[in-house]
């Protein structure tokens, strides 16, 4: 009876120790499982948005940019900043209009050549300018016009059938009055509508409202 007894206690303490063991292991497994749910839970949102992004923007900015020139005269550098953000934006190419000589008296003979109608040579860091079919123009404001740098640039180039995008940078006047020389020099091109670029939050919007970008 004792010996039974013990079997007895034997047997229920294996089958106790059986039951734990198969308790732990499931513990153990289910922290796997967690951890596999953390990691899985974080990696396709990660990996979704990154692949949802990745190959429908590459192709679009390959496509635009390849296609945009951002050409721009900037005496001081406020311009030239605009012209970097909507490079940046579009991936389209830079090119700097430079007056070919430097002014003596700027004051002077700046507003002299734009009353005058007159177009001072220029070197434009791009040859290639009419390989693009959208070309971005800017300038600073001078005396309520383009400089006269601008003039020559687009009575140098043939934009038939091309998209000019104006843009300007200025103390207070905004581009309006600058605008006429556009169709005065390319009446076969498409005109699309100026930024005066003071600010620059207002570059994203009105590229979105061009349809450059998304
Ligand atoms: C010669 C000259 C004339 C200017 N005339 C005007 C003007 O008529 N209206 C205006 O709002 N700003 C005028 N400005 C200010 C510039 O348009 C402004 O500082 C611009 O951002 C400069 O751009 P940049 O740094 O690319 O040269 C003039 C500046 C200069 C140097």
């Amino acid at each position: 009876m004792k010996t039974k007894r013990s079997m007895l206690a034997l047997v229920m303490v294996m089958v106790l120790s059986l039951v734990l063991a198969a308790c732990g292991s499931a513990s153990t497994k289910n922290s796997f499982e967690n951890s596999d749910i953390e990691t899985i839970t974080s990696t396709p949102e990660t990996a979704s948005s990154d692949a949802s992004a990745a190959p429908s923007e590459e192709p679009d900015d390959t496509s635009k940019g390849s296609n945009i020139l951002i050409a721009y005269f900037s005496h001081t550098g406020n311009t030239e900043q605009v012209a970097q953000e909507i490079a940046e934006y579009t991936g389209g190419d830079l090119a700097e209009i430079q007056r070919a000589e430097e002014y003596g008296d700027l004051q002077e003979e700046a507003e002299a050549e734009i009353l005058d109608g007159t177009r001072p040579d220029i070197t434009v860091s791009v040859e290639n300018i009419t390989d693009y079919d959208t070309v971005f123009v800017g300038y600073p404001i001078w005396w309520d016009e383009a400089p006269a740098m601008i003039a020559t640039f687009l009575a140098d180039n043939d934009f038939s059938g091309k998209t000019i995008i104006p843009f300007c940078t200025s103390a207070s006047d905004d581009i309006g009055n600058s605008l006429h020389i556009f169709s005065e020099l390319c009446p076969d091109a498409e005109i699309a509508e100026g930024l005066t670029a003071n600010d620059l939050n207002d570059i994203e919007p009105w590229l979105q409202e061009l349809g450059i970008i998304g």
